[in-house]
Parts: structure tokens; sequence; C-alpha cells
């Protein structure tokens, strides 16, 4: 039988946890290629948390997704047809073809894979735009110092793995943040940390306390609410805090920040970045990055979910704290 199409749509607006019945699954033929185009087979689709802002309504830094379109995201996939004179049939290539398993290309914003000896998927985790995200927030605005304290929320996930990986590098003490046991003895014995602190178990002030006994230099935040509150208790004066993400509101939870005074007093440096507005760093920072993955520097893990069918279900349970690592899906 031939092969079909399978697009994951946004059927709805979520309004406030995403659910499966946002999604919809639909059934089609395979585009041919125009000239001048590509068609992709993908092969892996990264889910990420930023695609939660696309399903809204309102404005945010980036374009929302449509009712009936494709959910947008980063893939790695194989060029199936070409009548494109810089991309041939068996190229492997990494690019924003969406919850799909076939798109058409122009070939703009496709990169060939840079590196055949790593695996295809660390070019949407480690070294893609997570790994860019954590090297962006540390390069550009903390820029930790070797003996300093550095703290990252959600540690054990695709972007607070490699910022804690990096901040060893640079010879920083790293304090992760995480949701349990398992990922907590994970950043300290897999990836090297030198604390973990598991935001569930309870206690959150003694325990970054007892991990960060001289305070924090640095807090690169991924999380925010309460989790930004108990770090601002414990910063240093100067310390620096990457604003990168607030997974704890993105179920439309408000998450007001209580310990304001302390930015004021601390003449903490608090700043939100997005990793797409500095495109002319990426191939710089996955070079590193792929560096540091080639030499076994910075090591990952990843959750897979199988099939495109499967990609909702991951997704929201992404949000929830049920991936470990980098949450993909294997396409095809
Ligand atoms: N600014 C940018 O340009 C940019 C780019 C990429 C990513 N980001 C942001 O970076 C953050 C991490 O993204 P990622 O791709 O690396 O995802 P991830 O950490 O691999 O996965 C999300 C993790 O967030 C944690 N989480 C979810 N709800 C939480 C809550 N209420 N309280 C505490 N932790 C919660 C969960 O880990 P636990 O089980 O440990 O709670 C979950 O596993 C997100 O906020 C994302 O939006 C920003």
């Amino acid at each position: 039988m031939a092969d079909r199409n399978l697009q994951v749509v946004l059927a709805s607006r979520p309004g406030g946890r995403a659910e499966e019945s946002n999604f919809r699954l639909v059934e089609g033929e395979v585009p041919e290629p125009a000239d001048g185009q590509l068609l992709i087979r993908v092969k892996w689709l990264s889910l990420d948390p930023y695609m939660r802002g696309r399903m809204n309504e309102g404005k945010s830094y980036a374009a929302r997704v449509e009712l009936g379109e494709v959910m947008v995201g980063g893939t790695v996939g194989e060029v199936a047809a070409s009548r494109h004179p810089q991309f041939g049939v068996g190229d492997k290539v990494l690019g924003s073809q969406g919850w799909q398993r076939f798109a058409l290309s122009d070939g703009k914003g496709l990169v060939k894979l840079p590196d055949p000896r790593l695996p295809e998927t660390v070019w949407l985790g480690a070294a893609g735009m997570p790994g860019v995200t954590a090297w962006m927030g540390l390069t550009q605005i903390a820029r930790p110092k070797a003996g300093e304290t550095l703290c990252v929320s959600a540690a054990s996930g695709a972007v607070g793995s490699v910022v804690g990986q990096l901040a060893k590098i640079a010879g920083c003490r790293v304090v992760g943040i995480a949701g349990g046991p398992a990922k907590c003895d994970y950043a300290v014995k897999e990836l090297g940390f030198d604390a973990c602190v598991d935001y569930r178990a309870g206690g959150l002030d003694a325990a970054l306390k007892a991990a960060a006994p001289e305070g924090i230099d640095v807090h690169f935040e991924n999380v925010g609410g309460e989790i930004l509150d108990a770090v601002l208790r414990r910063v240093n004066p100067g310390a620096r805090v990457p604003l990168c993400g607030l997974i704890a509101g993105y179920g439309g939870t408000d998450i007001p920040i209580r310990n304001v005074f302390s930015l004021l007093v601390n003449r903490v440096r608090l700043q939100g970045f997005i990793v797409s507005d500095r495109m002319d760093l990426w191939p710089g920072a996955m070079r590193d990055l792929a560096g540091h993955v080639g030499a076994g520097r910075i090591r990952y893990r990843e959750t897979i979910a199988e099939g495109l069918e499967a990609a909702p279900r991951a997704f929201i349970g992404m949000l929830q704290g049920e991936n470990f690592g980098k949450q993909l899906v294997r396409v095809a």
C-alpha cells in the first residue's frame, strides 16, 4: 500500500491545561514536490513546552497556530523526493516540519545534519534548540564564574540538564531542582551535579539552604512560581537570573513573584530571553554543544513516544513532568 500522510492539527484552544481533545489526527495524500521543493519524511518530532503557548488565542512572541493548522515543531527527517538543487534523496535534515509524517519544503530554514557521527536526535536536544537555549542563557546573561553556585530548575529536562553540565564545565557548584527522587538521582549521579532538590518532597526552603549553603549566584529559571520564590530567598548580592521559562504557569495558573524585595536588596539582574532572537549565535553554539556531547562531557536522556498518534498524550504528559529528559516522538 502506498504511504499516506498523517498530520496532527489544532482542533480547539485549551481553556487551561491542554487536553487530547484539543488535537485532531488528519489522514491524507502524500504531497508531490513542485520545482524548487523537496518532500521530507519526518523521522523524529521534538515536543517542547513552547508549543503550549502557540495553542493560545492571545499574542505571544511567536505566531499562534490557527485552528485546523498542523501543530508546529522541530523535526529531523529524510529527503524522500527532491526537485531542489541543494537537497538530494536520502539527505538527513533538521527543520521545523511540525507534527506530520510528510512535509513539503522550499529549503528555507532547513539544514543538513551537521555531524553524521552523532545520533540524529541530539540535534533536537542537547545540541539542538534546548541545548542552544541553555548555552545562550549562560553565555549571554548569567556568565557564571568558577566557584560560583548555580541553581537550575527543571534540572533533568532537555534545557536544564545542559545548563547544569555547562556550568560544571565552567567550574561552578551546581544545584538542580527537579520533581522526584529518580530525576534528582540522575542529576547528581549521571550528570555530575553537586546536589539536587526534589521540590515535590516538601521543605523546599530548608533543602535549598542545605544544597546551597553559600547562597545562589546564578539561577537559571525554567519553572517560576514557588520555585522562583524559594530561590529568591537564597540569592546572593549581584545574582543573575536568566528567565528562560515559566512552565508552572503554562496551564493558566497565575504565578506572581512574591519575593520581589530580594531583587532590589540583592541587586539581582533578572532577564527574560528567547532563543530565536539570536539566530546568529546558533551555529557556534551548536558546534560547541556537539563537541561536548561527542566528547562525553554533556550527557542526555530521552523519552520517546512511538508514532505520531501518541504525540498529543506525550505532549500533555511532558507539561506535567511525565517525561524524563528530552521528549521526542518517533514518527517513522
Ligand atoms: N526562552 C526560550 O527561548 C526557551 C527555549 C526552550 C525552552 N524554554 C523553556 O525551558 C523550560 C524547560 O524546557 P524543556 O524543553 O527543557 O522541557 P523539560 O524540562 O524537558 O520538560 C518540562 C519539565 O518541566 C517540569 N515541570 C512541569 N511543570 C512543572 C511545575 N509546575 N513545577 C515544576 N516543574 C515543572 C517537569 O520536570 P519535573 O518533573 O522536574 O518537575 C517537566 O519534565 C520550559 O519552561 C520552556 O518553556 C525556553
